[in-house]
C-alpha cells in the first residue's frame, strides 16, 4: 500500500500527530478541570483522533458517536446534511465537545453545531484535528481547539479517506494530483 502512487506528500508526520494530540489533551484537561466531558466523535474520520485524544484526557469523560452525510460530491459538501446515526443519549445539561477529523468548508460542522445546540447542552465546543483555512466558507465558526492548519489539499490518512481508502495510514498525506 505504501508504494501506492495516490499517496502524495506527507502533510503531518506520525510523531507530530502524537505530540499535538498529547498537547491538546493537556489543554482540554486544564480547561475542563472538575467537569465531565461528553465527547461526540464524528464518524468515521474522527475515530482514530478521538480514541488517541481520549487517552490524554485527565478528567472524566463519556463518548458517543454521530454519523452524518453531506449531500454533494465526495470532495465538495453542499451544506445539506443528513444524520445517519444519532447520539444514543440526551446531551441536555452536559459539557459537550465535538471531535472532528477535518473542517473544510465548515458546512457540516455548522449543521452539527446548530443541531446539538438545540438540545440544550451546558456547553458546546469543537476540537478539530485539521482545518483548511483557505476553504472555510462559514464565518465565525467556534472551533476552540485545532490540531493543525493545512493547505488546500485533499488529505488522507489517520482516519481520513478517499472513497473509504487510506484511513489506516498512520500519518496524514495529501492525495497525489490525478493527471
Ligand atoms: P465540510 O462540510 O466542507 O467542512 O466537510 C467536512 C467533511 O468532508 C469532513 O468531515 C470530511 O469527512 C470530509 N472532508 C473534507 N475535506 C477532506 C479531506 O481533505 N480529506 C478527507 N475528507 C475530507
Ligand atoms: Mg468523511
Amino acid at each position: 500500500m505504501n508504494d501506492d502512487p495516490a499517496i502524495g506528500p506527507t502533510l503531518v508526520e506520525e510523531e507530530a500527530l502524537a505530540h499535538r494530540v498529547r498537547e491538546l489533551g493537556a489543554e482540554i484537561s486544564r480547561d475542563y478541570d472538575g467537569r465531565e466531558i461528553f465527547l461526540v466523535g464524528v464518524l468515521k474520520g474522527a475515530v482514530f483522533f478521538v480514541a488517541d485524544l481520549m487517552r490524554h484526557l485527565e478528567v472524566h469523560c463519556a463518548i458517543d458517536f454521530m454519523a452524518v452525510a453531506s449531500y454533494g460530491s465526495s470532495t465538495h459538501s453542499s451544506g445539506v446534511v443528513r444524520i445517519l446515526k444519532d447520539l444514543d443519549v440526551s446531551i441536555e445539561g452536559r459539557d459537550v465537545l465535538i471531535v472532528e477529523d477535518i473542517v473544510d468548508s465548515g458546512l457540516t460542522l455548522n449543521y452539527l453545531l446548530r443541531t446539538l445546540r438545540a438540545r440544550n447542552p451546558a456547553s458546546l465546543e469543537v476540537c478539530a484535528l485539521l482545518t483548511k483555512p483557505e476553504r472555510l466558507k462559514v464565518r465565525d465558526l467556534p472551533i476552540r481547539y485545532v490540531g493543525f492548519e493545512i493547505p488546500n489539499k485533499f488529505a488522507i490518512g489517520y482516519g481520513l479517506d478517499d472513497r473509504e481508502r487510506y484511513r489506516n495510514l498512520p500519518y496524514v498525506a495529501a492525495l497525489a494530483d490525478r493527471s
